[in-house]
């Protein structure tokens, strides 16, 4: 049914509702006034995105009776740094925001990241909502309340968690997204349906998943929001959903960041899962099978970067506590378990994984 929205309640405190379905942008506002009263909507968005979209979006929330402002920054990961940051904040106050108004963040995980650190620390707090427009921030970022600008001395260092009021996911946007961006979402919901649901991993087995994407993001959020209900501040468990990350960080790292976090992800996904298995940590043999769909859905599943190199920067990660390090282990395809090791032992656990790219 073309037109059905799906609704995906996250029991945080409090507690808020992802909205999943076609065409839900052109009904933003009303979605949005179902959580919060009408207000002045403050939409951040990034220069592509407010080509396609913002104008629908901008209109939506006027018929809902939000009176509306806007401001765009230039697209890319780039633009998520604290000099933007504080264009977005001197923009809320030009504006004259108040508390009890709210921001929307329209666009990708930088969209909503960026949105969402401004309206945590904006005034100490005001409500933002997700409008998420790429397949990664759809099944990841939008969901779960982490915001953070990237620092000169690394991505992601200065954030704070906030959950938004709502999630509108509107799968039509996802028609435009470049198939590059789009396997960069595929792989963080691969990684989830390793991680806890054999039926989402093979929706991705196929050479066409547009009829399945509505079905893929609802799967994801609903992992993700489970782990972000018992844990709202990513104090355990949701470090589940780091399987693939220790190595695909490093990765990105190496790269000096031009490999993509998803493809950094899958290199990382492959990497561990091939390991796990030689080392006898896995129940089923599943490394084969991940990389086959991996490779399916455009994504690699090596690199080009030594074990030693990838141990090297994956030490200086931030999750590292101090000589032990926990990994993610795929057991088997939809079930996952933790791995501590000591630090010495990452090079040669790499290489047991390695493959070139
Ligand atoms: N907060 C979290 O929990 C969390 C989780 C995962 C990732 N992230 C962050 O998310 C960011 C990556 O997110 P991303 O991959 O969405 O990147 P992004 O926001 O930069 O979007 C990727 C590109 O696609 C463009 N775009 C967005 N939507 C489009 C559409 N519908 N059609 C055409 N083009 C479109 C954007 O302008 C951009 O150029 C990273 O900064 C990462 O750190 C945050
Ligand atoms: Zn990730």
């Amino acid at each position: 049914m073309a037109n059905t929205i799906q609704t995906i309640p996250i029991k945080t405190q409090p507690e808020y509702t992802v909205f999943i379905g076609p065409g839900l942008l052109g009904r933003c506002g009303e979605l949005i006034a179902s959580a919060l009263a009408p207000c002045r909507a403050a939409v951040v968005t990034d220069s592509n995105v407010a080509k396609l979209y913002l104008s629908q979006v901008e209109e939506s929330l006027r018929l809902a009776g939000f009176a509306v402002c806007a401001h765009i920054f230039p697209a890319g990961e780039e633009s998520k740094n604290l000099s933007t940051l504080s264009q977005v904040l001197e923009f809320l106050a030009e504006e004259q925001l108040t508390r009890s108004d709210c921001v929307v963040a329209l666009g990708g995980g930088v969209c909503g990241d960026m949105a969402g650190f401004a309206a945590g620390c904006y005034l100490r707090g005001i409500k933002y909502v997700q409008l998420p427009t790429t397949l990664l921030s759809a099944v990841d970022s939008s969901v779960g309340g982490k915001t953070a600008v990237d620092l000169r001395h690394g991505k992601n260092l200065a954030g704070l968690f906030l959950q938004p009021s709502a999630v509108v996911c509107d799968m039509d946007c996802l028609k435009t997204l470049p198939p590059l961006e789009r396997a960069d979402g595929a792989a963080e919901a691969i990684k989830t349906g390793v991680l806890s649901d054999e039926g989402l991993f093979a929706l991705f087995d196929t050479d066409d998943l547009t009829g399945d994407l509505g079905e893929i993001v609802a799967r994801c959020i609903a992992f993700k929001g489970s782990l972000v209900e018992r844990d709202e501040l990513d104090n355990g468990l949701r470090r589940t959903l780091n399987l693939g990350h220790t190595a695909g960080h490093a990765i990105e790292k190496c790269s000096g960041y031009t490999v993509h976090h998803g493809h950094a992800v899958a290199a990382g996904l492959s990497i561990i899962a091939r390991a796990a298995e030689a080392l006898g940590w896995t129940e089923e043999p599943c490394a084969k099978r991940i990389c086959t769909v991996l490779r399916r859905n455009c994504l690699p599943t090596g690199t080009e970067y030594s074990p030693r190199a990838l141990a090297h920067a994956a030490l200086a990660d931030k999750k590292r506590r101090g000589g032990e390090i926990a990994l993610v282990i795929p057991r088997r395809i939809g079930t996952c378990g933790m791995k501590t090791v000591s630090v010495g032992e990452l090079e040669s656990i790499f290489a047991a994984g390695w493959e070139e790219f």
